[in-house]
């Protein structure tokens, strides 16, 4: 009877998951899921993934021809440990020159990771674990996720500015203040190519000067290499900030993904890589961010690692694959061309230069809050809050929709000077 009384007293007072509220909505996800329960023909998805002219996703033939070549090799356990380290060469001579002396003196060490996001998140954690109390500077703005990654790993975020919304350029001046103004030996994130969300790099001369000042005050750059191929169609241009890098004598970190280049989004194939002062470090280094991806998750799924190391490794696959990088950029590069000319048509009364003058994958609208609401609710046409539009997602079908509907949310704005 007493045991039956105790029993009740503890189910009423203690359910053990109420204190637990639904975590907030992800600002990229959740346009995809508005866009899937939308039963409108006309919707558009301009929130991310790469699609190819009907709008369709993207199997690239390299990834086909590289499926043929591996076919039945990734049940050999025993291939995991040499195709790791193949991928994490591969990888470094892609972002860093095959002819690079760090890479023909071994001084790298890198690690295979769950794509961009699992190499950014080995990072933080490896800044947390060795740079306690460093902070790592983000552009204004990143991608959103870049917060949620370093905040998990309870490392101190700060910005440093990067655009401009009058120019709807780069904020050069600001760049630049705010290294000079930085603790010493502070971390720095950049995008190398195609800045998500802005679609705004700095030119060349822009990253010699960044480097120069990140080097006088010896702080620390971290490359996000997300789009390597996608800004330029050219996978060495693409990386050309992380060469003056390697020019300026910095030693680096680079986290790379797979999934848009090689439209490998499911496969979850990056690499984190560092370039150390010589082969004792980076052998330490490289055991270390072992040991964290040993805790994080065990070892890496090897089928996607498989394909991205044989496309790497084949002079004839990695042709074709250059090839079709290259297609993906025009594509964008031609809707980019196709959106503006439709706007100017409609003698929309804004200036939309930045539509072409931004690369890569997205073009950050400039589009105000209730615009973008009005956007969803009239025309079926999603895109994140802070208006950045996935050009990946226009098409020769869908852009003379696209420029109506943004004609109509914006008409009646005034051109700004
Ligand atoms: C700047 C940047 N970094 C990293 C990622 C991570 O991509 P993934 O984890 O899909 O490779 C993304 C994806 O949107 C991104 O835009």
């Amino acid at each position: 009877m007493m045991l039956r009384s105790i029993w009740s007293r503890c189910l009423s007072t203690a359910r053990r998951f109420d204190h637990i509220s639904p975590a907030a909505k992800d600002p990229i996800t959740s346009v995809t899921e508005a866009f899937l329960t939308d039963p409108n023909p006309d919707k558009i998805n301009l929130g991310g993934a790469y699609r190819d002219g009907e709008g369709k996703p993207v199997v690239l033939q390299c990834v086909r021809d590289a499926e043929a070549k591996i076919a039945g090799s990734e049940f050999l356990e025993s291939v995991s440990a040499a195709i790791n380290s193949k991928l994490v060469e591969e990888s470094c001579k892609l972002i860093y020159g095959g002819d690079s002396e760090s890479i023909k003196e071994e001084r790298f060490a890198g690690i295979q990771a769950l794509s961009g996001t699992g190499a950014c998140r080995l990072f933080a954690e490896f800044q947390r674990r060795f740079y306690p109390d460093s902070h790592i500077y983000f552009p204004n703005p990143t991608w959103s996720n870049h917060h949620n990654i370093w905040r998990d790993a309870q490392v101190s975020v700060r910005n440093f500015c990067y655009y401009h919304p009058k120019s709807k350029g780069l904020n050069f001046e600001g760049l630049i203040s705010d290294i000079k103004n930085a603790p010493e030996g502070s971390f720095f994130l950049f995008h190398p190519c195609a800045h998500n969300p802005t679609g705004i790099d700095p030119t060349e001369e822009e990253w010699r000067e960044i480097s120069y000042h990140l080097k006088v005050k010896n702080h620390f750059p971290f490359f996000d290499v997300a789009y390597q191929g996608f800004a330029s169609g050219d996978i060495d241009k693409d990386v050309m900030a992380i060469r003056i890098f390697l020019q300026d004598g910095h030693l680096v970190a680079s986290a790379q993904s797979f999934a848009k280049n090689m439209g490998l989004y499911g496969h979850r194939v990056g690499c984190l890589s560092f370039l150390c002062d010589d082969v004792k470090q980076a052998f330490a280094i490289k055991s270390q961010l072992q040991k964290i991806a040993r805790a994080m998750y065990g070892s890496p799924p090897v089928h996607g690692v498989l394909l991205v190391s044989t496309i790497l490794g084949d002079q004839t696959i990695k042709a074709l694959w250059t090839k079709e990088l290259k297609i993906m950029a025009d594509r964008i590069h031609g809707m980019r061309t196709i959106l503006r000319e439709s706007l100017e048509k409609l003698a929309s009364p804004l200036n939309w230069e930045h539509i072409t003058s931004q690369v890569g994958m997205f073009c950050y609208s400039g589009l105000k809050a209730e615009q973008i609401d009005r956007l969803a609710r009239d025309f079926h046409v999603y895109m994140t809050s802070d208006g950045r539009i996935s050009m990946a997602g226009v098409t020769t079908s869908n852009v003379d929709y696209l420029a109506t509907a943004i004609h109509e949310v914006t008409k009646s704005d005034f051109r700004e000077s």
